[in-house]
């Protein structure tokens, strides 16, 4: 994650601000470092010849206007472009071709939904290159704040309140993001993905998204692990909190309908393997501390069930 490397035009709006900030930074450090050397050798008590220093309060007119003026002059430089990058990243209308993204933030892991495209998922969101994205960011619990450096500054995420972020992502690339507020014990393990995509590739992810759950198999006569892993899903106490199109509706923990199709999982701390996915199972909490996913006491044969029931729903 930096901010120095900025792949989109909001990005870049803060980069170039942040530039020219250090571009001030920087004159004004060369200005003091040289004048601190010259009185150093100027009044160094090696010297043969020391000066007498000047009686502090003695008036000086033009050193005072020049250290009056001069920071002045520095500080409306540095406003100019930071108002109006303020109002350039806050904009009074959302551009008419904007992808729609709502974003809920939870403790702790992301729900990420498209109401014109009617997907949802969780930690790791797509977006085509080149199209302006507005997020819409809610609260599902307490204050999170959204922040993906390559594509812009964080925004906080306040519970009752929707906070929105419009950005043009500029080229194709995986983008890491991280919850930058403080919410609670796994704030660190509150992580998000951003996958930015050629508008062909985005159109092929969103129309495999749609599609419904895949339903394992049935050869004859014989229960594969997958499909009892989907008995076991939609018996258990998965379908509480999870929902499964098809199976299961509930809203608490993320989608799964195309779980295989996400490259993490555990709000997108650890890669989405058939191990971690059993880790995971097993003990949610060790995984991801204070995680609202509770241990359920899984056998290792249930465990291996599940992981391949969840594995297959690409
Ligand atoms: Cu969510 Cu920190």
């Amino acid at each position: 994650m930096t901010t120095f490397a900025p792949q989109s035009d909001y990005a870049d709006w803060i980069h170039s601000l942040y530039l020219q900030v250090i571009g001030w930074d920087g004159l004004i450090l060369l200005i003091v470092t040289v004048a601190m050397f010259l009185a150093l050798l100027r009044y160094s008590t090696r010297s043969e010849r020391v000066p007498a220093a000047l009686p502090i309060h003695r008036d000086h007119t033009w050193l005072e206007v020049t250290w009056t003026v001069g920071p002045a002059i520095v500080l409306v430089a540095i406003a100019i472009p930071t108002v109006r990058t303020t109002f350039r990243s806050q904009p009074a209308v959302t551009p008419e071709d904007a992808l729609v993204v709502e974003v809920t933030a939870h403790q702790w892991w992301w729900e990420v939904v498209y109401p014109e495209l009617k997907i949802i998922t969780a930690n790791e969101i797509h977006l085509p290159a080149g199209r302006p994205v507005r997020f819409e960011l809610h609260s599902a619990d307490v204050i999170h704040s959204f922040w993906v450096p390559a594509l812009g500054g964080k925004r906080d995420i306040i519970p009752g309140h929707v906070n929105a972020i419009t950005v043009t992502p500029r080229t194709p690339g995986v983008y890491h993001g991280q919850c930058a507020e403080f919410c609670g014990l796994s704030h660190a393990n509150m992580r998000l993905r951003v996958f930015v995509e050629a508008p062909e590739r985005f159109a092929a992810w969103a129309n495999q998204q749609v599609q419904p759950a895949a339903v394992p198999g049935r050869p004859a006569a014989v229960t594969t692990p997958g499909e009892a892993g989907a008995r076991l899903f939609a018996t258990s106490l998965c379908v509480t909190c999870h929902t499964i199109r098809g199976v299961a509706s509930q809203r608490a923990g993320p989608d799964l309908t195309h779980f295989a199709s996400r490259t993490t999982l555990a709000g997108g701390t650890l890669d989405n393997t058939p191990a971690n996915l059993a880790a995971w199972l097993r003990d949610p909490d060790a995984m991801k501390p204070g995680a609202q996913m509770p241990s359920l006491g899984l056998t290792d044969t249930e465990v291996a069930q599940l992981v391949a029931y969840l594995g297959s729903l690409q």
